[in-house]
């Protein structure tokens, strides 16, 4: 309950924000919104830190999970072309939103950045809050797309 607590006085502002909201409208996996993905990222982010009393600075670390998918598009349709290559590609969209929307540090931007390696090899992580969310991610996008919720 307090951890919950914790989570939430960090991230009330970014959540409640109308263009996070809009993650919503965004299928991620299955039929996880890319919302409720970064939700997952975030609360595995900070129960590895925990876990492992990594004492990393909850600010960047759960920020950057938050926003760490935060491209804005529906991923599973073409769009206007710039969705091609979304693997390679959303990491910087998503760096460029959090820039627009908020006032990120380097150290935020970073975690975002890098979230994609080793898909993108030269975006090496390199702070542990940006290990801990590029492993949280992709043990999260497994658990989503292998255990599918039955409506
Ligand atoms: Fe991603
Ligand atoms: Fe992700």
């Amino acid at each position: 309950m307090k951890d919950q607590q914790e989570c939430d006085k960090i991230l009330s502002e970014i959540k409640t924000d109308e263009n996070v909201q809009k993650m919503k409208e965004y299928i991620q996996h299955g039929n996880v919104s890319t919302f409720e993905h970064c939700e997952n990222v975030a609360k595995l982010s900070y129960e590895i830190d925990k876990r492992f009393s990594l004492h990393s600075d909850l600010k960047v670390l759960l920020t950057g999970a938050m926003l760490h998918d935060f491209y804005l598009y529906d991923w599973h349709e073409e769009g206007d072309g710039s969705h091609h290559l979304h693997g390679f590609r959303h990491a910087k969209r998503a760096c460029e939103n959090a820039k627009k929307y908020f006032s990120i540090d380097k150290e935020t931007d970073h975690v975002i950045y890098s979230h994609m390696w080793p898909l993108n090899p030269e975006r090496f992580p390199r702070s542990k809050e940006a290990w801990i969310v590029c492993f949280a991610d992709k043990w999260v996008s497994l658990k989503e797309s292998l255990f599918r919720k039955r409506k």
